[in-house]
């Protein structure tokens, strides 16, 4: 089994109940680890997020030269905080065990509510989209991702430039998103609002590799309107090591 993420230690970690240790131990199996975190066709389970947010992984500046200070603060501390809390909240009124993955919520949205949908896919798409950025990032991704990139989308400037038309062309708010499909292959797609991949009300279906935030709370202070140079300056602090290993442990 490959290396586990802080999220999904903590989650063992934090669990006292006698039947989610049974479940730990389950997991070893591919057949349940599939059955976590991502459609039952992807092993993306290693990468399961809980219903809390985690420590952001860098300062609030880190990013600088592509995302100032006060949007971090802000869009951390006020933005995702709520959705996190908000998630709580639904989760509590509607019988959610936060002991699970919040992906096994995102797998069946439909039969909850629309706080549920809005808050669930708000906690997961920023619990993601901190860990998918870095001040030590490499230009582009190597290995297996780098070579799949280059199989189904020609080139990696291609692909850059299709996944920012994803997020130019997002009307209003929602996410750009390289994700893993049924066949396991790499696609390019957007969703409104807070929807994302794993939902199974989403138009686009599969395991999320890299999602960008086109929110305006993400990039307006520095950007203003300018969504496209937001895009083009967020390619500088991608953490590709941390999205390739999204991609090997999927596929
Ligand atoms: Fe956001």
């Amino acid at each position: 089994m490959k290396k586990q993420t802080t999220s999904r230690r903590s989650f063992i970690t934090n669990s006292a109940k006698a039947t989610l240790a049974v479940t730990a131990g389950m997991a070893a199996s591919g057949s349940m680890m599939k059955a976590w975190g991502a459609p039952e066709y992807l092993d993306g389970s290693k990468f399961s997020t809980g219903f809390q947010q985690e420590p952001l992984p860098y300062s609030y500046n880190a990013l600088d030269k592509s995302i100032d200070a006060m949007t971090m603060e802000i869009h951390y501390s006020k933005h995702a905080a709520a959705y996190a809390t908000n998630l709580q909240d639904a989760a509590k009124a509607e019988g959610v065990d936060t002991g699970r993955p919040v992906e096994d919520v995102l797998a069946k949205i439909s039969k909850y509510s629309a706080k549920m949908r809005n808050n669930g896919g708000g906690h997961y798409n920023h619990e993601l989209f901190w860990k998918s950025m870095s001040s030590n990032s490499s230009e582009k991704p190597s290995g297996k991702l780098s070579a799949a990139i280059e199989s189904s989308f020609n080139s990696f400037d291609a692909f850059k430039t299709q996944f920012g038309d994803a997020g130019k062309n997002r009307f209003g708010s929602g996410w750009a998103w390289l994700f893993i499909d049924g066949d396991k292959k790499l696609r390019i797609g957007s969703t409104p609002n807070q929807d994302n991949p794993l939902m199974d009300i989403s138009d686009i279906k599969g395991f999320p590799v890299l999602g960008l935030d086109v929110w305006e709370h993400a990039y307006y202070l520095r950007y203003q309107n300018k969504r496209p140079d937001y895009i083009t300056n967020w390619w500088k602090v991608v953490n590709w090591n941390y999205i390739q290993s999204r991609y090997e442990g999927a596929i």
